[in-house]
């Protein structure tokens, strides 16, 4: 469990984003997994498709008052409930440490985005731009196998860095870094014991409104 006013000095930036290696221990990451198999069991994953219509590799679901959706017809956005009809389950309470430790000045967060990246799953360049207020920060929590993170600039096609991410670690996309353009390049499969069959879980807590 993180200790509430729980704070550290980021390890390292990347791309404007600060890093916390390891900020929480195997035992605190053993708990979020089985808080998220709640949430996963109140809210299925599913595969949102792009604005294209192309699915993502990743599996995805939310928690909070707002989920991140996505499909052919109205792209990307947030919705109040899962595909099913069904309310969000509310954020876990060990997630939300992770927040007030790293952002203890920032709004509460209103949607934890879950993405379950398998084998062969990863994530194109994008910006986390759906939200009303840039001023709150992202935060990324990863958890599992070690996932190939790029970050670049605020224009695509600029020059990014690489990073790997380790179950544990946290990195937050706020001020400069706020909207600077992300993804995952590729899962380095079964370097972590954490999840049976190996993955990565990546949690992102917004403030949407
Ligand atoms: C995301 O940008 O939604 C996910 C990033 C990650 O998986 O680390
Ligand atoms: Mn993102």
């Amino acid at each position: 469990m993180i200790a509430k006013g729980q704070t550290r000095a980021p390890d390292f930036v990347v791309g404007g984003a600060p890093v916390w290696k390891a900020f929480f221990d195997a035992a605190a990451q053993a708990e979020m997994v089985e808080a998220l198999r709640r949430v996963v069991a109140a809210a299925p994953l599913f595969s949102p498709e792009t604005r294209w219509g192309k699915p993502m590799s990743v599996g995805m679901t939310s928690a909070g008052r707002y989920g991140w959706y996505s499909d052919r017809s109205k792209g990307y956005r947030y919705i109040d409930r899962h595909p099913s009809g069904a309310p969000w389950p509310p954020i876990p309470d060990p997630v939300l440490a992770v927040w007030h430790a790293v952002a203890p000045d920032a709004r509460a967060p209103d949607c934890c985005l879950v993405n379950v990246y398998r084998a062969g799953a990863k994530m194109g360049l994008h910006q986390d731009r759906d939200e009303a207020d840039f001023s709150q920060p992202v935060i990324s929590i990863s958890l599992g196998d070690e996932g190939l993170f790029r970050i670049g600039g605020t224009l695509r096609g600029g020059p990014t860095q690489s990073v790997w991410l380790a179950s544990g670690d946290v990195l937050a996309l706020r001020e400069e870094a706020r909207l600077a353009f992300h993804g995952i390049d590729r899962i380095r499969h079964g370097s972590s014991a954490l999840l049976k069959g190996g993955g990565r879980i990546n949690l992102t807590l917004r403030v949407v409104d």
